[in-house]
């Protein structure tokens, strides 16, 4: 976590211990309380349902509750459902990363401009669990995209607005095009107290500081978690909240997908189930044979031909169909291939290897259902519907 977060703690921690709770009350608050003007308001609300006030997004990730941090995350709302940053005013991010579909969408490749197809299957955005996307991958040393060719969302935004398969806007374009829009002007004013002038590292700072406040932790598993504390170095502990199959389910997880897969029950969680994030990309022998050479195709070594990021799996019941290619349309299908499915890659992943060969987990029926069940308590419904990341345009 931040260092600012660390601070205002030990600060807040020592007002407490000098019985001047208010005091750190007040510390906790930004001095400027951003609001709009009646011809600012005028501006905004002709094309946008926003509200009067500033929405909290998630003070604690930005180091405390600074309001220019709520507006600049504001921005990047309105920039991230806005089909001026596509070429051709047919695209804008959600048209590839729904809210409902946990920023995600429901096609093995997604469609952009012109109707067409990207390489790769669209990956979910906002994992949750009191840590924001870009602070994840900072901890555990992930890239973006499916061969974590990029190392930061600026950095991998630079690569998304301009290409050609998703949105086909050069970055200074997408300055001169909406430099003049009433409501940018008030948005970059706010967000960044610069008379509203538009820029292209600030358009992509402010996605990244919308797309890093996707950040709840109330899934069912989440809640769970966190009402239990029979937890720290048990992992296989029954949890209350859970049903006995869901319990059974996340057993059967951590055995047989947790060596790879533990950060994607939320970072949090990996601490607080005593199970360290091991592996941040694998190949987990989907074929003998990679199309798609993963990063093999980006580094050009032979090692790393099928090698992938290994996705989190937060909102995973949302998120299909599944893979890099979206070869399986159901949490189903997934399974039945882990069972009997793994092909013997030559860079197939210890983790999923008996020996020299693939392992054969060979699931009953039940121990499918229970694996499914679990899977489903990934689903954070409370951010899947939060207005502040839903579209604000009218
Ligand atoms: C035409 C569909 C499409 C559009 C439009 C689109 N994306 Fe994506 N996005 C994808 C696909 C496909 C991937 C995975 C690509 C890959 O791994 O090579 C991706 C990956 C990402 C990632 C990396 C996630 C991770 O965990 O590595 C982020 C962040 C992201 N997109 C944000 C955005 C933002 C913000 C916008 C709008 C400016 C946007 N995307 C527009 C399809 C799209
Ligand atoms: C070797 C480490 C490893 C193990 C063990 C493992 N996985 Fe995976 N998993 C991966 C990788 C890597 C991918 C991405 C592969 C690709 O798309 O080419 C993946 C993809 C997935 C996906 C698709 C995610 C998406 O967003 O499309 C699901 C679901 C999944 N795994 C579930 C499981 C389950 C359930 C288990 C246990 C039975 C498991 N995994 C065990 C490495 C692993």
């Amino acid at each position: 976590m931040t260092k600012m977060k660390l601070k205002n703690l030990s600060i807040c921690m020592l007002a407490l211990l000098a019985f001047s709770f208010q005091s750190c009350l007040e510390d906790a608050v930004d001095e400027t309380k951003i609001s709009y003007t009646e011809s600012e308001w005028a501006d905004i609300s002709a094309t946008l349902n926003l509200p009067q006030g500033f929405d909290e997004y998630n003070p604690s990730f930005f180091g405390g509750n600074n309001n220019r941090s709520d507006a600049k995350a504001t921005l990047g709302r309105v920039l991230f459902y806005d089909n001026n940053l596509s070429i051709d005013n047919s695209t804008n991010c959600s048209s590839c990363h729904a809210q409902k579909l946990a920023f995600s969408d429901d096609k093995a490749f997604s469609e952009g401009i012109d109707g067409v197809k990207t390489k790769r299957n669209s990956l979910a955005l906002g994992i949750g669990s009191g840590m924001s996307l870009a602070n994840y991958y900072n901890n555990f040393d992930l890239g973006f995209f499916w061969d974590e060719r990029a190392g930061t969302i600026a950095e991998q935004l630079k690569e998304t607005i301009p290409n050609s398969e998703e949105m086909g806007m050069e970055l200074h374009a997408l300055t001169e095009k909406i430099k003049d829009l009433p409501y940018y002007k008030v948005l970059f004013d706010k967000a960044y107290g610069n008379n509203g002038v538009v820029e292209e590292h600030l358009i992509t700072e402010s996605l990244e500081f919308f797309i890093s406040a996707m950040v709840t932790g109330q899934s069912k598993f989440e809640l769970a978690v966190a009402s239990s504390n029979a937890f720290n170095n048990t992992p296989t502990v029954n949890l209350a909240g859970l049903s006995d199959a869901e319990n059974q389910g996340k057993n059967l997880f951590i055995n047989d997908c947790a060596s790879c897969h533990s950060a994607s029950m939320g970072p949090f969680l990996t601490f607080a189930l005593g199970i360290p994030a091991n592996l941040t990309r694998g190949n987990n022998g989907l074929d003998m044979v990679y199309e798609d050479k993963g990063i093999g195709a980006s580094t050009g070594f032979s090692n790393d031909n099928g090698h992938f990021k290994v996705p989190l799996l937060k909102n995973i019941a949302v998120t299909g169909p599944y893979m890099h290619d979206g070869r399986f349309s159901t949490l189903e299908e997934v399974v039945d291939f882990y069972s009997t499915g793994i092909q013997d890659h030559e860079n197939l992943s210890e983790q999923l290897k008996e020996g020299d060969k693939p392992k054969k987990f060979d699931y009953t029926q039940e121990e499918k259902d229970n694996l499914i069940a679990f899977l489903h308590t990934l689903t954070d419904e409370a951010m899947l519907t939060d207005p502040k990341f839903s579209d604000p345009f009218k």
